[in-house]
């Protein structure tokens, strides 16, 4: 197992993620609100970074992908059709004594009580006796109620059963009822995908885990329609593409696995799903879900909506309805993934020179002559600023000056930083605690030769380079 992951808890990220600004409890000041969460200033360039990483592979550097951005409120038919208004409850159990309420097979996992596994099994989930309260302890728990998780709302001015809407609790289906209207401009013959990233809400029993489960979050979505028959084989191909693609975006091999479901697990119209999974300093938890979902979704619009929806094939003449395979993935869980992976607490010799880095062992002393740094090891493309840029001391004219146009140029390329506070060691480590992976110093041969030192957050190691050559160098390093 990777040894960063041993040396992260959640509490120890929370607590980095409010002081540095990556995440906020919503509402905080009037005592937050259970499931919401608001992203500070390097939060939100995080979720950007990494939402831009998907669409990238995903869409722009393919030819056979296209993009989407789907209202959150849509007609509420389209929840009858796709099942969401019957069929999307969680098991919900209340303690008679303390009056808490729980999601039930997430009570009976925590109390390591075996759940029978398969759809209708978790439908008709029974709660056996010895499982008992989680807050209280009382033996006394209502049976499990199927708790539909869509927040409910109303359009236009009148609240009654005719203006009901729902927000939606995937993206997923915008793309669906926009099949039809995307194959109209697209100019895409099947094989092509629809790719859409955007808000999802549900109302979540027992919100956990930080972030990992949320009320509100944002999803990343593709649906990829295929020829009938061709399923597994693009299945298993979207399954490599994806876990290759969370490993170019920095999570190690060793922390990810898959888990596929049985044929007894699948939803009656799917013929495979795989979960990808992320080592969390929690367990091992989904990250996104791939699965193969014949024609299910638009067979049921074409049922509702009495739109034909199907595909006209020209070479071959033939006429169906296409098949599709879904990678849905989670932005905050992924981001939240991304965050713990990251973390890493070291021991760094105090004059912060190169070398001899020890990774810190968690209860032990620090080490004479040594100090303990907290870096955020991001890979540069997902890192909220790319580089830092320090006049040595602020109250040299000469030395800011340069260090102010070097900062003017880089930001206009990339998010980046500037800070002449405090001595250079400390601003180095404010940078390595959220993740910079470049820190620029001009110092008086700076002003001499035109060059600078250029800092390597994860080796602290310095090269002198020119000044010229800076953007060469960071461009290449941050795309790698
Ligand atoms: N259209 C398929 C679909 O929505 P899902 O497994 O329910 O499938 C896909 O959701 C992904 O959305 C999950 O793998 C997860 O990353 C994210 N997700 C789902 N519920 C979430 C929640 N309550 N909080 C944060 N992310 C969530």
């Amino acid at each position: 197992m990777n040894m960063k992951i041993n040396q992260v808890t959640i509490d120890a990220l929370a607590s980095l993620c409010k002081r540095r600004g990556f995440i906020f409890q919503n509402s905080e000041i009037y005592g937050g609100i259970n499931g919401f969460w608001d992203y500070g200033p390097l939060g939100v360039e995080l979720k950007r970074n990494i939402k831009d990483s998907w669409w990238q592979s995903v869409v722009q550097w393919r030819d056979d992908v296209v993009g989407l951005d789907a209202a959150t409120i849509m007609h509420p038919r389209v929840w009858e059709a796709s099942g969401h208004l019957d069929g999307f409850t969680d098991p919900m159990v209340d303690c008679r004594q303390c009056k808490g309420r729980f999601r039930a097979d997430l009570l009976l996992e925590d109390q390591g009580i075996e759940l029978e596994t398969g759809s209708t099994a978790e439908k008709n989930l029974k709660l056996p006796a010895n499982a008992k309260c989680p807050t209280c302890g009382a033996r006394d728990l209502t049976e499990p109620r199927a708790f539909n998780l869509m927040f409910k709302t109303f359009i236009g001015p009148v609240a009654d059963d005719t203006s009901a809407a729902y927000l939606r609790p995937e993206t997923a289906q915008g793309i669906f009822v926009n099949f039809d209207n995307v194959l109209s401009v697209a100019r895409k013959k099947i094989p092509f995908g629809i790719a859409q990233i955007g808000k999802a809400f549900r109302n979540e029993i027992n919100p956990r885990n930080y972030t990992f489960r949320s009320r509100e979050f944002e999803q990343m979505e593709l649906e990829f329609f295929i020829k009938p028959g061709t399923d597994a084989d693009w299945h298993a191909y979207w399954v490599k593409e994806r876990l290759d693609w969370y490993e170019r975006i920095g999570l190690a091999r060793a922390n990810l696995d898959q888990y596929e479901y049985g044929k007894d697990e699948l939803a009656h119209y799917a013929s495979a799903c795989v979960d990808i999974l992320y080592r969390f300093p929690f367990g091992l938890q989904e990250l996104e879900g791939i699965a193969a979902r014949g024609n299910y979704d638009l067979s049921r619009h074409r049922e509702f909506s009495g739109k034909s929806l199907e595909y006209f094939d020209q070479e071959t003449g033939e006429r169906y309805l296409p098949h599709v395979v879904e990678p849905s993935a989670g932005v905050d869980r992924i981001a939240l993934a991304v965050l713990c992976e990251a973390y890493t607490v070291e021991w760094i010799p105090k004059e912060d020179t190169e070398g001899d880095i020890r990774p810190a062992e968690p209860g032990e002393k620090v080490p004479s002559g040594y100090e303990e740094r907290v870096v955020m090891k991001f890979a540069p493309r997902l890192a909220p600023y790319k580089a830092a840029v320090f006049p040595l001391l602020k109250n040299r004219p000469e030395l800011v000056k340069t260090a102010r146009s070097i900062y003017d140029q880089i930001k206009k390329r990339w998010p980046a930083f500037y800070d002449q506070t405090g001595a250079i060691g400390r601003r180095y480590r404010r940078q390595d605690e959220i993740g910079t992976p470049f820190g620029i110093t001009v110092d008086f041969q700076s002003l001499e030769d035109d060059t600078v030192t250029l800092r390597h957050r994860d080796s602290m190691k310095q090269d002198r380079v020119g000044i010229p050559e800076l953007p060469g160098i960071l461009a290449e390093k941050i795309d790698e």
